[in-house]
């Protein structure tokens, strides 16, 4: 019997994991091995796009603000209570990325442990997030960039040069318009073409870091480190919820579950790496940072720059301007690139229209998805301020962490005996002080926040109710899938396996 006409489910039925229930289990199914993306990341290329998605405006525009207004040097401690926090989340998505290789990250992982429903707003919460990211750092960029153009003497009117509202004249933040665009552009070339420009960028921005690190530590002066935690240690925790920013992006690496060679084996490892590498750079920028400008004298727009700037090696201070800009790129890329294939698994599972979802034949991504992300990131980034965009992103990396860390707690006890590739150590404490750390980080942040927050998960619950219900009960009928399946899907494509899966036919999802 068709879906359509079965009868509506009494509240019990609603409630439950039967084929009705809101709660059922989902996992995408054979019926979609067709239609799938093409696996052509490797580990480095994986490590590199979450360096990408790491390091960026985080350590380029916040770490300053925080030392000077919050911290002072201890923005070194500020950044290892995130690190530290972003650790144990990192862990639970290692687990579930060695187990379930699939596209969509936290939404997948959620969808498959905790039921539908909560997939389907973790997915929807960071279809969000993601896109807001893209915006605020597009829009911290612009700044950079505007900066460097300046530089050369190239003068952009003044009302390209900022949204309404953040300066006499201003309509429209253009330089940040055509970031998003541009960056939609490359992603829909391809994503080996785009993961190798990525890989460039990401080489470049590590060594003007490390440029950044050995000048640097040359002119550090040791009294500038004293007293190293003028705000006390309340400051650095403080300044921990705003730096949280510096410390996510491998979450956004695991929406290319579908792209990965051997997922279950690299994802893991590029995730760990790609963390462990962005924080060993952070620390030690943040005694570079604070060591060579008294904190006080820090300048929050473009930090590092100003610090080198202000002992006298201008030169260089314009070279990690440039290497700011091209750091931020690459986040955006990374975040670009996740909320796409975000909107793909949900629309691949019935949650959202096939049509947003489609592969493009050739190019094999999902391209009309990268656009409208890539012009609904343009318009927020045109027209509002970084504040307004900026307070739309933390909250909702949070929840999501949260809900990944209770999923792997779950799933541990539930089904102990699972193929992990990868296992998250220190069962049950790591997730459970994911979960603390999250919800302690969550409360720094202001009320306008939470209720923007609810705002969307509600919108969310209304289109599952009016579309998305029905919708993935065609896509996928049954109930709950039984978990044990989780480590027997299919990764291990290889590169010479792809040359079976050019396909000359547009395929569309859902179909
Ligand atoms: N971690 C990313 C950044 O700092 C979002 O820009």
């Amino acid at each position: 019997m068709s879906p359509n006409h079965t009868p509506k489910p009494g509240l019990p039925a609603l409630l439950g994991r039967g084929p009705q229930g809101i709660f059922r289990r989902t996992l995408p199914s054979e019926q979609f091995a067709g239609e799938r993306m093409v696996r052509t990341l490797g580990l480095t290329q994986l490590t590199m796009i979450g360096v990408g998605a790491i390091i960026g405006a985080g350590i380029f525009s916040l770490a300053a603000a925080v030392a000077r207004d919050v911290a002072g040097p201890a923005v070194l401690i500020s950044f290892l209570v995130a690190g530290a926090a972003s650790l144990c989340a990192a862990f639970a998505y290692a687990e579930f990325a060695g187990m379930v290789p699939k596209a969509g990250s936290s939404y997948t992982y959620c969808a498959a442990v905790l039921g539908e429903v909560v997939g389907w707003i973790v997915g929807w919460d960071l279809l969000l997030e993601y896109t807001a990211i893209v915006a605020v750092v597009a829009i911290g960029m612009s700044g950079y960039l505007g900066f460097l153009l300046d530089a050369v003497g190239i003068h952009l009117p003044t009302w390209a040069l900022g949204a309404p509202g953040t300066g006499t004249g201003h309509r429209i933040d253009l330089l940040a318009v055509a970031i998003c665009l541009a960056v939609a552009w490359l992603l829909t070339r391809g994503t080996r073409t785009s993961a190798r420009v990525e890989t460039v960028l990401t080489i470049v921005k590590i060594a003007i870091v490390l440029v950044v690190i050995v000048v640097g530590f040359t002119k550090v002066d040791s009294g500038n480190l004293t007293p190293f935690a003028p705000f006390g240690l309340g400051g650095a925790f403080t300044g921990a919820a705003t730096v949280f920013f510096a410390v996510f992006g491998y979450d956004a690496l695991s929406t290319a579950a579908e792209e990965s060679v051997e997922a279950r084996d690299k994802l893991p490892k590029a995730m760990m790496l790609s963390l462990g590498i962005s924080m060993v750079l952070y620390v030690l920028v943040c005694v570079v940072l604070t060591g060579i400008q008294h904190y006080s004298e820090l300048n929050p727009n473009s930090g590092i720059s100003s610090a080198f700037a202000g002992v006298g090696l201008n030169g260089l201070a314009n070279v990690i301007a440039v290497g700011a800009v091209i750091g931020i790129v690459t986040v955006t890329f990374s975040f670009m690139m996740g909320a796409s294939r975000l909107w793909y698994a949900l629309s691949r599972d019935g949650l959202m229209p096939a049509w947003f979802g489609a592969i493009h034949p050739k190019r094999k991504v999902p391209h009309r998805a990268t656009w409208i992300i890539g012009i609904v990131s343009a318009v927020l980034a045109g027209v509002l301020p970084i504040n307004a965009v900026a307070e739309l992103t933390n909250i909702g990396v949070l929840l999501a962490f949260m809900v990944v860390c209770a999923s792997v707690l779950i799933l541990r006890y539930r089904k102990p005996h699972l193929k992990r590739a990868f296992r998250c150590p220190g069962m049950p404490v790591v997730p459970v002080l994911g979960i603390i750390f999250s919800g302690w980080l969550m409360s720094f942040l202001q009320w306008e926040t939470w209720v923007r927050l609810g705002a969307w998960l509600v919108a969310g619950l209304v289109i599952y109710g009016a579309y998305g219900y029905r919708r993935t009960r065609q896509v996928m009928p049954g109930g709950s899938v039984d978990l044990d399946t989780l480590d027997t899907l299919d990764d291990l494509d290889t590169l010479d396996d792809l040359a079976d899966t050019e396909d000359p036919e547009p395929r569309t999802l859902g179909a």
